[in-house]
């Protein structure tokens, strides 16, 4: 099934409240570690999935690659990436993942950033990227970590009565599938996917891992958000970065 919670009206105005506040895990722990093992871009041609509000697409041509097309399923995601993040060298698509067939196309980079988890077909995603990227071409994607998808029951963190974090629950791991959470509305879907399925599907499509990131925040996110510190005891992401031999 595929879910467009970003045009749920109410839960697009406050992600994007969030996103426009600079105060959140995507600057200071998820795109500081995606931007650090991006390669290089110069002349490159990239496939941004899930693209949201064009950031990074915006990032990918400022850093000069040559072009980049950036899909997402969600009308508002595409309307404020046009806004916010038009540029002559960046095409931005309205489609889901799921249906997106570019036989012309070869590219350099498929770039997605927190949009995986999304997705209910990790197999036959995998699949598309590894024909649709050029020979020695790059997979770089976050998702959420499994250790934070594995758990029915959300509310990880286990507190004692003055409100203190004592661990964080993980349980459910082996049991992939369809997870729902309340993240501003109720019945946000996303799928939980192993560590071992993660890797091993890209493994299995011909792509060599190259880097895996479970990344903490830079020290600039521990002074504004001192939340942070918990990274170090729970990751909330997970980078892999993989090539195409
Ligand atoms: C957390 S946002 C990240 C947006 C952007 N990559 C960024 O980092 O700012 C996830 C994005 O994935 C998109 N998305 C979710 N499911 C999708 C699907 N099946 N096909 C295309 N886009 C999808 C959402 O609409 C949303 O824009």
């Amino acid at each position: 099934m595929k879910q467009n919670i970003y045009d749920n009206p109410l839960f697009f105005e406050k992600y994007i409240s969030l996103r426009n506040s600079g105060v959140t895990y995507n600057d200071f722990v998820e795109q500081p570690a995606m931007k650090s093992v991006i390669p290089t871009l110069h002349g490159k041609l990239v496939l941004d999935l899930g693209c949201g509000a064009g950031h990074l697409a915006r990032y990918c041509i400022e850093n000069g690659a040559s072009r980049v097309i950036g899909v997402d399923i969600s009308k508002n995601m595409i309307e404020q990436a046009n806004k916010e993040n038009k540029h002559e060298k960046i095409n931005y698509i309205r489609m889901p993942i799921e249906d997106l067939e570019l036989p012309d196309y070869k590219f350099d980079l498929i770039i997605s950033s927190l949009a995986v988890h999304y997705l209910e077909d990790y197999p036959t995603l995998v699949e598309k990227v590894s024909k649709l990227l050029n020979k020695g071409g790059v997979f770089l994607f976050s998702t959420e970590h499994p250790m934070v998808t594995a758990r029915r029951e959300k509310n990880n963190w286990i507190k004692d009565t003055e409100g203190n974090r004592l661990y964080y629950a993980v349980d459910h791991y082996q049991e992939e599938g369809k997870r729902e959470e309340h993240w501003y509305v109720n019945g946000v879907i996303k799928y939980h996917r192993t560590v071992s399925t993660l890797l091993n599907t890209l493994i299995n499509n011909g792509l060599i891992l190259e880097k895996i990131i479970e990344p903490q925040s830079i020290p600039a996110g521990l002074e504004i958000m001192p939340k942070l510190i918990h990274e170090a005891r729970k990751p909330s992401f997970m980078i892999i970065k993989a090539s195409k031999t």
